[in-house]
């Protein structure tokens, strides 16, 4: 069954009392949007129509980061989610397939759940993701019928008796598309808050003798942002699931309350992970890699047998080949560090390549950027890099290679060659005891005196 995505993002959010649209404030690394787009993606759309509003030019950045194929479509007065969804009609246009109305401010809806809600499509004409609430609050009520969904009344048009209703509206739906369009064409905004309610396509297309029906998910999935609080919370239930999903797959967390992952964290079985570690968006670490404590990883790969930190940082484009290590206070940035290399301690490594089985001595720096552009830095297999060697790109060090520790590298090292740009060591015999007399001789003088 072909399927499409009309995912709205229109709202302000005023009560995140924040300049950037509601959409864009972030859970995991990722704007809350793309969770949306993300959970959508795996229905495999034909068609992704983001309905903005609120700061459209950022949430189409955002959404096209994501998906370079999504339409924005601008929805320029919010008068209600049935006129939000008709923003789409255009896009959606010769379209024939379920389009499934997703929330950008609604991260968590699960694709087994977008899977489930596409399988009761076949046998209704318009499906409606519901669940029940804990505390039933504000939201749109289902009024069911056995398994008929009769109608959804929103919480202010609601009699006390349809308020008792626990069967809540997630707002999600699945509809064939031209039937939406068809059934909002009806829609009018007489109702508590004079707006153009999405809801009220059940009771137009029951009216029709049409089938409705309702799946229901765990009021997890359903979770709404609308405050910076509702925000820390989405982030901390994300946090919590991301991190029992990876124990259960097979990965030690040593104190996971202490670990934050991105949506996209991907770590293979038996990898090893201590407290106080960082995983922004974009890391794979492989299976039986170790992770320790107080590391910060974003955009990189690190490959089995690698051992990374106590305190290292791991930046976009580094990539670490098995049994490498990068140690304490190393920073590491677009850079290939190839197997069974070594940067251990207190070095930056930026656009570079480090040879199969290097050794970078401590405090190593690749000064990559001139100040107006960035060069690279080669190291070849085996070569040993002095502790304090400063590698002023661009620069080539050969094979087997040794630079001398203190050494500023301005120009490239044949394979197998030491290259050394100290100064040479001058020794004065005895020099240092009479320079100790003269000091402590004028010490007592000054200390005399005054
Ligand atoms: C809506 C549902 C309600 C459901 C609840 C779940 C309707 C009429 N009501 O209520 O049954 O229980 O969601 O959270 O649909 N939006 C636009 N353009 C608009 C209006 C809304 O893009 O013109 C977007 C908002 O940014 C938001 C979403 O649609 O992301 C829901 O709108 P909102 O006004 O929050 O609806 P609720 O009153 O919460
Ligand atoms: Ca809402």
């Amino acid at each position: 069954m072909n399927t499409s995505l009309i995912i709205l993002a229109a709202g302000m959010g005023t009560r995140m009392n924040s300049d950037l649209p509601k959409v864009l404030h972030q859970i995991a690394g990722d704007p809350m949007l793309v969770h949306a787009m993300a959970a959508g993606a795996t229905l495999e759309p034909q068609h992704t129509i983001v309905v903005a509003g609120h700061g459209a030019a950022k949430v189409t950045a955002a959404a096209q980061e994501f998906d370079e194929n999504a339409t924005v479509v601008v929805q320029s007065e919010q008068l209600g989610t049935a006129h939000a969804v008709d923003q789409a009609k255009d896009a959606l246009a010769g379209f024939d397939g379920i389009a499934f109305v997703l929330y950008g401010d609604t991260p968590f809806v699960s694709p087994e759940t977008l899977e489930e809600m596409l399988g009761a499509a076949e046998g209704a004409d318009v499906v409606v993701l519901g669940f029940e609430a804990a505390d039933p609050g504000r939201y749109g009520r289902l009024i069911m019928e056995g398994p008929s969904l009769e109608r959804i009344v929103e919480f202010k048009d609601a009699t006390e008796q349809e308020r008792a209703v626990t069967l809540c509206n997630s707002g999600v739906i699945a509809c064939k598309s031209d039937l939406l369009f068809d059934l909002i064409a009806g829609v009018n905004n007489d109702n508590a808050s004079g707006e153009y309610y999405l809801t009220d396509i059940i009771g137009l297309a029951r009216a029709r003798g049409l089938k409705a029906t309702a799946v229901t998910c765990a009021e997890a999935e359903t979770l709404g942002v609308n405050s910076r609080a509702q925000l820390a919370e989405a982030e901390a239930a994300f946090q919590a699931r991301a991190r029992a999903g990876l124990m259960e797959n097979g990965i030690t967390l040593q104190a996971p309350e202490t670990v934050f992952l991105a949506r996209d964290t991907i770590i293979g079985r038996d990898a090893f992970i201590e407290p106080n570690v960082f995983f922004g968006p974009g890391v794979t670490v492989e299976s039986g890699a170790h992770i320790r404590a107080f590391s910060h990883l974003e955009g990189c790969h690190v490959a089995r047998g690698a051992v990374v930190g106590p305190y290292a940082r791991l930046r976009p484009g580094a990539e670490l080949q098995e049994n490498t290590r990068v140690g304490n206070f190393c920073e590491i940035k677009n850079a290939v560090v190839a197997e069974g290399a070594k940067v251990n301690h207190l070095s930056y490594i930026g656009d570079a390549f480090i040879g199969a089985a290097a050794n970078i001595g401590a405090g190593t720096i690749t000064c990559n950027y001139d100040g107006v552009m960035k060069h690279h830095t080669h190291i070849g297999a085996r070569a040993f890099i002095g502790s304090n060697t400063m590698l002023v790109a661009p620069v080539h060090v050969g094979d087997g290679a040794m630079t001398g520790s203190g050494s500023v590298i301005t120009s490239d090292v044949e394979e197998d060659a030491l290259a050394l740009t100290r100064a040479p060591q001058v020794e004065k015999p005895g020099m240092a005891r009479k320079l100790f007399e003269m000091l402590k001789a004028k010490k007592a003088k000054q200390q005399r005196g005054s």
